[in-house]
């Protein structure tokens, strides 16, 4: 029996209801047996670990050596390790987008940590919506949790150039349609995109959410940027499974790691590294679990004061093995320090000041700049307001053309993602370099909320030589992506937002010195326009149904309304 063993309740608790307690504990004791694991090791305390293997899903492709390798840490440290699967989702084979299916992984992620005997529980993790999923419904839960990211892709190489999924993917595609690369050249490089398991390697949605974890303290120090394939990633699975362990005779619950001053240290990381505009969806999400609620002017605060210091795509040129390389997030939290919340505690119980006092690794200043000498001198994205965005909407300055910062254009619109596909290349569309293209009835209740938001260039403009023009949509963009494309337009032109009343030949402003976008079109009627739509068609049936019933908009993370702490009345949240 291991130290403090008795203060455990291992697979004894939540036993199922047969109102008669002694036979609940009998019968599963019973099928505990059935799996031909040891009374003794049955006994100890049980650390669960979430697992998201799919054929659907290539990033988790190495998930069975890491649960082997937490498990290896669960049993060393004296607990009894149990894997159990969710839903796992793969970004690029879901239709119609990830997105619509990140809340019922949280969903089905909480209910099984809630429902089966678990002191502790690893989340496994990578691909774009899965950590925060799995962060959300840890968040709910409220069982110990240590979170660990399956690591990003290695680079490939094509002509003596690396390559790295998915920036490089958007890069040749634009070559492609732009007719500088032909058919023979871009299906090689098909092959040479994604050459590993792992996550995109670039700093996109999974690489962000990696350094979310990292910097909230729910996954282990110097755990983000360790790539997918390197022996220090099954390492770090093993610490992993040991600190889970650890946690069983020393709770400490997610609501004690993610608060207030972690999120807002989250929210600087994300800043700093040039991070996915999805990332501040899924940030407001986990936050909304937890009553903590983030505002795009403290958004904007922090962003003004947060250097970007990180120089990898799409913002710069390198990518995550670099990062690793370079000293990973460890190296980025010692520069911001002065700007941090030091006594924030990590799943080890150490306040990152601890760790930040720790003697520094060697760090490639060519990666990680120090503060003084930064990638650019302000955060990476911006929040906006303005006539055509009440409620806010995102923009991500590092990665979009600086000339078009203060501009105002004429607008291209379209109605729908299936009016976009229909008519972005025809030869005839009225469109010129400086107009605005509008993409409307891509938000969370009308489509899921789609990375649909990087429009493409028009075919006839792109053959041309024009590589970036103002899009303006509800819809995501790829963490992968760039360009000066304002996005998660809020309310939804779905939602009766002023999106939904944009017209071709509306004159729209956009200006990142004010933070605005703007829809120069008088509100009386903007209001008139917005009288004459008819109502959102409805889903009949099933979770798409309770999905387009039950969504929220952007701000709020596109969480459910019936699952954020939120939604529940007591105590004012803590606002940001
Ligand atoms: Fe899985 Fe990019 S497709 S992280």
């Amino acid at each position: 029996m291991c130290a403090g063993m008795a203060d455990f309740h291992g697979l004894e608790r939540g036993l199922t209801n047969y109102g008669d307690p002694d036979f609940a504990r009998f019968l599963r004791r019973s099928f505990a047996r059935s799996t031909g694991v040891s009374p003794e090791l049955l006994a100890r305390p049980v650390v669960g670990i979430a697992m998201t293997p799919s054929g659907f899903n290539n990033c988790h492709r190495y998930m069975p050596e890491l649960v082997e390798a937490v498990s290896r840490g669960v049993l060393a440290e004296g607990a009894l390790p149990l894997a159990f699967p969710t839903i796992s989702l793969g970004e690029v084979f879901l239709n119609p987008t990830s997105m619509l299916y990140r809340n019922l992984m949280a969903m089905d992620t909480e209910e099984m940590i809630r429902a089966q005997p678990m002191d502790a529980v690893v989340l496994i993790g990578g691909c774009d919506k899965t950590v925060p999923a799995q962060l959300m419904g840890a968040a709910s839960a409220g069982v110990p949790a240590v979170q660990l990211v399956v690591g990003p892709m290695m680079t490939g190489r094509h002509n003596g150039v690396r390559l790295g999924a998915c920036t490089d993917c958007r890069g040749f595609w634009a070559k492609y349609r732009a007719g500088t690369i032909g058919t023979d050249e871009i299906d090689v490089v098909e092959g040479r995109l994604a050459v590993t398991a792992g996550t995109c390697a670039v700093m996109g949605t999974a690489s962000t959410m990696a350094c979310v974890a990292e910097t909230l303290g729910i996954a282990l120090p110097d755990a983000a940027a360790i790539p997918a394939v390197h022996a220090h990633r099954l390492v770090a699975a093993e610490q992993s499974g040991r600190t889970a362990a650890a946690l069983t005779r020393r709770p400490i619950r997610p609501s004690e790691i993610i608060t207030r001053e972690s999120v807002e240290n989250a929210l600087r990381v994300i800043m700093a590294v040039g991070g996915s505009t999805n990332a501040v969806i899924h940030l407001a999400a986990i936050a909304g679990r937890l009553r903590i609620r983030i505002s795009n002017d403290r958004l904007n605060e922090i962003s003004d004061e947060t250097p970007v210091l990180l120089d990898l795509k799409p913002v710069g040129s390198g990518y995550m093995e670099d990062f690793f390389a370079a000293g990973g997030v460890g190296a980025i939290l010692r520069e911001l320090r002065a700007l941090l919340h030091l006594d924030t505690i990590d799943v080890r119980g150490r306040t990152l000041r601890e760790r930040l006092d720790e003697p520094s690794a060697w760090v490639d200043r060519a990666v990680i700049r120090p503060i003084e000498d930064p990638v650019s001198k302000h955060g990476g994205l911006v929040a906006l307001r303005g006539t055509l965005a009440p409620d806010g909407a995102m923009f991500k300055r590092a990665a979009a053309t600086t000339a078009l910062f203060e501009s105002e254009g004429r607008a291209v619109v379209f109605e729908s993602l299936a009016d976009l596909s229909a008519r972005i290349d025809n030869a005839d569309l009225d469109v010129t370099p400086s107009d605005f293209l509008i993409l409307k009835n891509a938000g969370p209740q009308a489509a899921g909320m789609p990375e649909a938001g990087y429009l493409p260039i028009p075919k006839k403009l792109a053959r041309s030589g024009v590589t970036d023009m103002v899009r303006i949509s509800d819809a995501r963009m790829s963490g992968t992506a760039f360009g000066t494309v304002v996005l998660h337009v809020a309310p939804e032109a779905a939602a009766g937002g002023p999106l939904a009343a944009v017209r071709n030949g509306d004159r729209v402003r956009l200006s990142i010195a004010s933070k605005r976008i703007d829809l120069m079109v008088d509100e009386r009627e903007i209001q008139r326009r917005l009288h004459e739509l008819g109502p959102l068609a409805k889903p009949e049936r099933g979770y798409r149904a309770l999905y387009q019933r039950s969504v929220l908009q952007a701000p709020q993370g596109c969480d459910f309304d019936f699952l954020t702490a939120a939604a529940e009345p007591p105590a004012a949240p803590h606002d940001i």
